[in-house]
C-alpha cells in the first residue's frame, strides 16, 4: 500500500538528487514534511559539534525558537546526541528532561542521522497533538534520514 510516507521518501530522495546546495535541500524536506504531513507542527534538523559537544539548529520550518544551540544531555534532542536512539515523546509534560521550545508543543520525535555509522545530528519534530507519533513516523523518519546520510559521504 502506498501510504503518505511512501511518497514523502520518494519525493525527498528526489530533492536530496537535486542542485541544490545541502542547507536548501534541508530546508526543501523541513518545508515538505511540515506541509505535507499533518501532525508535523516544527520539523527541524540540529547538527552535532561532537568536540564541544554541542547541537547546532540547522535548517527548520516552524515558529523561531531560542534553543539554536543545545548541549549534549540536555533535552530530548540532547539525549538522543548521547543515546544514538529515536526517541518518540508522546506527551512531554511526562519528560523531567525536556527543553520546551513552545507551549503549543504536545508531543516530539528525535531521529538520529548516521553517516558511516556516526551520529552527526538529528531530525526533530513536534506536534501539537498528544501522541501524535508512531512505529510509522520512526521507520519513515530513519529512512529519510539513511536517504539524507548520501548528502554527507
Ligand atoms: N524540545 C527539544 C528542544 C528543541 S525544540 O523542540 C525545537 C528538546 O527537548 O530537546
Amino acid at each position: 500500500m502506498q501510504t503518505i510516507y511512501t511518497l514523502l521518501v520518494a519525493e525527498a530522495k528526489q530533492l536530496i538528487a537535486g542542485e541544490a546546495s545541502i542547507t536548501e535541500k534541508l530546508q526543501a524536506i523541513c518545508d515538505l514534511l511540515a506541509n505535507k504531513v499533518t501532525h508535523y507542527d516544527w520539523v527541524g534538523f540540529y547538527f552535532a559539534d561532537a568536540e564541544q559537544r554541542l547541537l547546532h539548529l540547522g535548517p527548520y520550518t516552524g515558529e523561531a525558537t531560542d534553543h539554536t544551540v543545545i548541549p549534549f544531555g540536555k533535552g530530548i534532542c540532547g539525549q538522543v546526541a548521547v543515546s544514538n536512539q529515536t526517541f518518540l515523546v508522546d506527551d512531554v509534560t511526562a519528560q523531567d528532561n525536556y527543553i520546551a521550545c513552545s507551549m503549543t508543543v504536545k508531543s516530539e520525535i528525535v531521529v538520529p542521522l548516521f553517516v558511516n555509522g556516526k551520529n552527526i545530528g538529528q531530525i526533530d519534530i513536534d506536534s501539537h497533538t498528544l501522541n501524535a507519533f508512531t512505529q510509522e513516523d520512526q521507520l519513515f523518519l530513519e529512512k529519510l534520514n539513511q536517504a539524507l546520510a548520501t548528502l554527507y559521504v
